[in-house]
């Protein structure tokens, strides 16, 4: 039977973007399992070249690439236009990764002796991809997949198809066979049917908790796949001892509101030193009150657009109530600016005194604050988490920054800059529910190919020394 069709609607219009109907998730695996093996056998310097070309493909459809994540996300044009470049700046970046952490290394010995470490692709890699960043996200796992030889089956969200499927042509345009990037357009039953496919030989995720949790529940008993989990966060910032309020009330809007709240490490919890509560807070609501809220492509650009759709909007709006009625203060309500469509403005509440903070991932521009009397108790707020992707902290005095850099459990923790904005130079990845210990980004490369060590000599010259009878 045939599944539902996958319609793609503009969050900031409601204009219908993009409709097509889900994949033969079968056929598509099959194709992909019929094409690695002659790309795997490929020499590296073809597939860099071919990487290099597809990253040139992207640069000349720039300005289309951008239109199409602005219109499909929400997010205003500026911020598609980085996206696009981050997936072409990541060709660079793997291939300088795949040399460091997964190249070729031999070490010499005695007669002709030598150790060699050689890595080898998996087979056939399977990307589940969020909506948030469809492009660089999935981009971040297919590029180094493809680098190491794997071929990749990409199903990007059923709210981002069509970026997906931009993205699978402009590998296409630059020469990766056809049958090395195959996309599958579905929804989580596609993305279960896809996991569950014997024809993969590893999973490559990045989206909730929910869905990492439950994959890994599926994989429980098959070893013999990679699954690698990139999922959410409940980031904390913490400001403390600063004598610039302003700076820091700048970082934290940007780390809580950039993208409509819409990133994996955007803070979610202000936790702050007491003294600056009443300060820091009206600097953060005053600059809060100035974001231009708006159509992605709108002139002034906004700072950031809607979030991804009304059901999401409608999910936030209630959360923030449900906040209030733990015992939350509001210091800045939540609004639905434009009826019917899922813009939303920040959201601030004060949840020091609630009866309980929830602990989870609200995925949209929604900032809970925490006073807190000393530092040790503003490290243990931010710690009270079952996540630990990202944590800054602001504040002039190092000595503070070691103490926070030393207890603070997340796989990002960043001094006097956003939670956010993470490089892809560097590894990328959390602890707890945020990830399974398989980093992505520039250790995206340890994932894609497993190493094989060789003892090795060129002829076999053989002898017992010891425990041998005469002859
Ligand atoms: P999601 O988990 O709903 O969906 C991600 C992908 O998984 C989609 O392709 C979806 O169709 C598929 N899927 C959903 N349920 C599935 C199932 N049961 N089995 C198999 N596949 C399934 O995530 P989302 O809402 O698209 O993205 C937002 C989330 O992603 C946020 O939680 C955010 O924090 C997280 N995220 C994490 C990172 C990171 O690198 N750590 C980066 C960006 C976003
Ligand atoms: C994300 O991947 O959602 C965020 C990356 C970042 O901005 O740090």
């Amino acid at each position: 039977m045939a599944g539902q069709e996958i319609v793609s609607t503009e969050p900031a219009t409601g204009a219908v973007l993009w409709r097509r109907g889900p994949s033969d998730v079968d056929a598509e695996v099959e194709r992909a399992r019929a094409s690695w093996a002659e790309w795997a056998a490929r020499p590296h310097a073809y597939r860099v070249e071919t990487l290099r070309r597809f990253a040139n493909v992207v640069r000349s459809k720039t300005d289309a690439f951008a239109d199409l994540i602005a219109r499909e996300t929400g997010k205003p044009l500026w911020e598609a236009r980085t996206e696009v470049e981050t997936v072409i700046n990541k060709v660079d970046i793997s291939i300088n990764a795949y040399s460091e952490r997964t190249g070729q290394r031999r070490s010499e010995g005695a007669m002709g002796a030598r150790t060699a470490l050689r890595h080898k692709p998996h087979g056939v890699l399977a990307v589940l991809g969020p909506y948030n960043f469809p492009a660089h996200l999935p981009n971040g796992h297919i590029v180094p997949a493809l680098l190491a030889g794997n071929a990749v089956v990409f199903k990007p969200s059923e709210k981002t198809p069509a970026t997906g499927e931009f993205l699978v042509e402009c590998y296409h345009a630059a020469g990766v066979p056809d049958g090395c990037v195959r996309l599958v357009i579905g929804g989580p039953d596609e993305g279960k049917a896809l996991a569950a496919h014997d024809g993969i030989d590893g999973l490559l995720f990045t989206g909730s908790a929910r869905t990492g949790l439950a994959l890994n529940r599926a994989f429980a008993d098959k070893p013999e796949k990679i699954l690698a989990l990139e999922m959410g966060g409940n980031n904390p910032i913490v400001v403390w001892d600063t004598p610039d309020l302003y700076s820091a009330a700048v970082l934290v809007v940007q780390s809580a509101f950039t993208t409509a709240g819409q990133r994996c490490t955007a803070a979610r919890r202000l936790i702050v030193d007491e003294k600056l509560y009443e300060p820091l807070l009206a600097e953060v609501t005053k600059l809060a009150n100035r974001l231009i809220i708006g159509d992605p492509h709108a002139d002034p650009q906004p700072f950031m657009g809607p979030v991804i759709d009304n059901d999401t909007a409608d999910m936030l709006t209630e959360s923030f109530l449900a906040l209030s009625a733990m015992g939350g203060r509001p210091l800045r309500y939540m609004e639905r600016p434009i009826e019917g469509r899922p813009f939303l403005t920040p959201g601030i509440v004060d949840m020091t005194e609630a009866k309980e903070r929830p602990d989870v991932e609200l995925f949209g521009p929604v900032l809970q604050v925490i006073r807190a009397t000393d530092f040790d108790e503003a490290i243990a707020e931010a710690n009270a988490t079952r996540y630990g992707l990202s944590a800054s902290l602001i504040s002039q005095d190092p000595a503070l920054y070691d103490r926070f850099w030393a207890n603070i459990r997340a796989g990002i923790v960043n001094w006097n800059k956003p939670t956010n904005g993470a490089s892809s130079a560097a590894p990328f990845g959390g602890i707890g529910w945020s990830g399974n210990h398989r980093p992505s980004a520039y250790y995206a490369a340890d994932y894609c190919a497993y190493p094989v060590a060789s003892n090795e000599a060129d002829q076999a010259r053989a002898a017992i020394g010891i425990g041998l009878k005469d002859a």
